[in-house]
């Protein structure tokens, strides 16, 4: 198969980030022939693919995924619907490009990584901030100076009353402040440090989370929270790590990474189920915490 004749089919088409999956792949230069999304407002995609397919149906989607032999399905639909979409798509034989998290547990990421060699596809995951050029510095940083790290770590991202009413607030649709906002900073330091050993939590809520995380070599203290009195006089997020009395701003190369995230997929180099395993241990750990 040639480079352009991949092609896409993407769930989720009408929702906040599914919109910046089909901007990227226009981007791209590839084509989107298939969407489905049960909420109307897809009309959007005219002025990206006006030739595009729209399913009615979750079911007609994956039998034209199948009919279409599609390349890549894309992923944008509520984190609780994700293990069952990226299991229909394997088994339609279509490799997945999955928002994150990309499942809810350990258990189905398992599962998902057994789907995938036996439909022999594969599962990309949507992790941005390990393509942020601060933290791939760091990371060679934290190699070179070989020492023990203490890290302060700020991450909040006010969000407004809509949220309460939203499935992002429901913890059996989201898995709650951790799975849906915390996974990517749990995935960075993972990415950066390993396995967390110990953590203790001081504030543990549906809004906030304070606490120590304890590594191998570092101990990171954080705070994350999508409450606005974290913020000083402004709605602007704060994703912010401090090491070694220097400042890492995350927020300024966070939303225009998804670009590089597909690049790296369409070389074969995207982060697979594989690269996840430490990072969804060391979310059940915390999950395991809260729960205390
Ligand atoms: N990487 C990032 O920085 C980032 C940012 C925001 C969201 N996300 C992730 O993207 C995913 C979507 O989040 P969002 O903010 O776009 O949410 P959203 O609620 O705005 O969009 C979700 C869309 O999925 C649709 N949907 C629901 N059930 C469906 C089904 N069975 N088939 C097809 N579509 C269905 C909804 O109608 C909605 O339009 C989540 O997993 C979220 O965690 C990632």
């Amino acid at each position: 198969m040639t480079k352009n004749s991949k092609n896409f089919a993407l769930l989720g088409s009408s929702g906040y980030i599914g919109r910046k999956h089909v901007a990227t792949i226009k981007n791209l230069k590839k084509k989107l022939i298939l969407a489905h999304d049960p909420y109307n407002n897809s009309g959007y995609l005219d002025s990206f693919f006006p030739e595009c397919d729209f399913a009615k149906s979750e079911k007609d989607f994956f039998s034209l995924v199948k009919k279409k032999k599609i390349t890549y399905v894309v992923v944008c639909t509520p984190n609780y619907l994700h293990f069952s979409h990226i299991k229909k798509s394997l088994i339609n034989g279509a490799n997945v490009i999955c928002e994150k998290p990309t499942v809810m547990s350990i258990r189905q990421l398992k599962k998902i990584n057994k789907l995938e060699k036996k439909y022999k596809k594969k599962c990309y995951s949507i992790f941005q901030l390990r393509y942020n050029s601060n933290i791939i510095g760091l990371k060679l940083n934290i190699r070179k100076l070989k020492k023990f790290s203490n890290i302060l770590l700020n991450y909040i991202t006010y969000r407004g009353k809509w949220y309460e009413a939203s499935w992002k607030n429901n913890l059996k649709y989201s898995g709650g402040l951790i799975m849906n906002i915390g996974v990517h900073f749990v995935d960075i330091l993972t990415f950066l440090f390993g396995k967390i050993n110990k953590i203790n939590l001081d504030i543990a809520n549906k809004k906030t989370l304070k606490g120590t995380m304890h590594f191998y070599n570092a101990k990171i203290k954080f705070l994350l929270s999508i409450e606005k009195k974290f913020l000083k006089n402004t709605n602007k997020p704060i994703r912010k790590i401090q090491f070694n009395n220097s400042n890492i701003d995350l927020t300024n190369k966070f939303t225009d990474l998804h670009a590089k995230c597909y690049k790296e997929i369409l070389l074969g180099r995207g982060i697979l189920t594989e690269n996840l395993i430490l990072t969804y241990e060391n979310l059940k750990l915390i999950q395991n915490e809260i729960k205390k």
